[in-house]
């Protein structure tokens, strides 16, 4: 039996142990930290739809009408009007032939992997991919193909090692931690050279990349090339749940054969009418997605002109590399001292030796205060001595 205490010992010797901090309130550009008020840079909410009043109405529309919850999984009784309107719309905005809703992002790729893969196959999946899909091959009992982060020529090589036993090519379009952008063309003609599925995960994507916010696969001008889109409901849409967008075919073999989606309940109403406003709101004021764009390019510029290069990212995620993970945290405590909040970010969610900031701006900041936090991050990562980090791959 695993000793507990020693354990947990052990996690705050070695500066991995972690902690629930206490949020007052909506998740806005502002919010109550553990009592206090500070500017939130580490915040999902990237188009501040998760507090926009429309959306929040809906919801509470959603809950008076249908209830606060589904009461039993989609195959029972659990599928209701509002799950099918916002899979179609969902589809329709991606581009898909149809839409399946799960009810998380973890859930959604766990399943969809484990469904689309079995043993004897081979899943080739990027090294810096969510934890989620890391799971998901575990769970698919193939074998797992883990290529260099964004190295084309090493998955080629694995698709030749593999042959006929290749089933699946899998990636974030956003890596949640880097922020950079998945090759994606180059795994899309991959995948059809050697007759093997693509599937994209857009959690960090939708909303933030692509005509209107479509995702990193439609800003790649690709669509039929990639088989499966998964995207996570609970960031730049603002409530909770996830969706894999698909040929109706592939969408009907899930809804059968993922056991996250037939084993578990169907998402609650209210979430579900919310994320359905919340992709009504972003269809209609796309500006938010550019308002977006610049707001990180100048968190990023500001961080490079205090010395802190945000390595590869060209996206809302901007990682602040400190190395150390006790470090890091010093980091992220003295910069909530002084009113901005950046979770720091540890192995096993980085690997080893990459502890870092992870900051990720929202359409509602203003630029003058992600300037002034990044003066203050950078006078934090000093005083913590922490200017010498190991720089993040550029
Ligand atoms: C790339 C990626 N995929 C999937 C998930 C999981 O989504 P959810 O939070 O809806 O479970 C996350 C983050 O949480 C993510 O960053």
């Amino acid at each position: 039996m695993t000793d507990v205490a020693e354990r947990l010992e052990e996690l705050r010797e070695s500066g991995l142990h972690r902690r629930l901090r206490l949020v007052g309130g909506p998740q806005g550009p502002h919010v109550e930290l553990d009592g206090r008020p500070v500017l939130l840079l580490c915040s999902n909410n990237y188009l501040g739809l998760a507090d926009h009043p429309r959306v929040r109405s809906a919801a509470a529309e959603a809950a008076l009408r249908w209830g606060a919850g589904a009461g039993a999984s989609r195959l029972i009784s659990g599928n209701m009007e509002v799950h099918r309107a916002l899979e179609e719309r969902l589809a329709a905005f991606k581009g898909y032939e149809s839409a399946l809703l799960f009810g998380s992002g973890y859930l959604a790729n766990t399943g969809t992997i484990a469904a689309l893969a079995g043993r004897g196959e081979v899943v080739f999946s990027d090294e810096l991919n969510h934890a989620s899909i890391v799971d998901g091959c575990r769970l698919s009992r193939a074998e797992a193909f883990v290529y260099r982060h964004g190295d084309l020529e090493h998955l080629a090589w694995g698709l030749r090692e593999a042959g006929d036993r290749a089933a699946l090519i899998v990636t974030d379009g956003v890596f949640s931690m880097d922020g950079d952008v998945a090759p994606l063309a180059g795994l899309a003609e991959l995948a059809g050279r050697h007759g093997c599925r693509l599937m994209v995960d857009e959690a960090h994507a939708t909303g933030a990349l692509g005509p209107g916010g479509r995702g990193s696969v439609a800003a790649a001008e690709l669509g039929a090339e990639v088989d499966l889109v998964v995207g996570t409901l609970g960031k730049a849409l603002g409530s909770y749940g996830a969706y894999v967008c698909a040929s109706r075919e592939l969408t009907e073999y899930l809804l059968n054969a993922a056991r996250s989606f037939v084993f578990s309940t169907a998402p609650p109403p209210p979430s579900v009418a919310a994320s359905l406003a919340a992709l009504e709101l972003l269809e209609s004021h796309p500006h938010r997605v550019e308002r977006l764009t610049e707001n990180a390019a100048a968190l990023r510029a500001a961080l490079a002109a205090e010395g802190l290069p945000a390595g590869r990212s060209r996206t809302q995620i901007v990682p602040v590399a400190v190395g150390d993970a006790a470090r890091t945290m010093e980091v992220c405590e003295l910069a909530l001292e002084r009113g901005v909040f950046a979770q720091g970010i540890r192995p096993p969610t980085v690997p080893e030796g990459t502890s870092r900031l992870r900051l990720s701006v929202m359409s509602t900041h203003r630029a003058g205060e992600l300037e002034r936090a990044a003066k203050l991050i950078a006078g934090a990562a000093r005083e913590a001595g922490a200017t010498r980090a190991v720089p993040l791959a550029a």
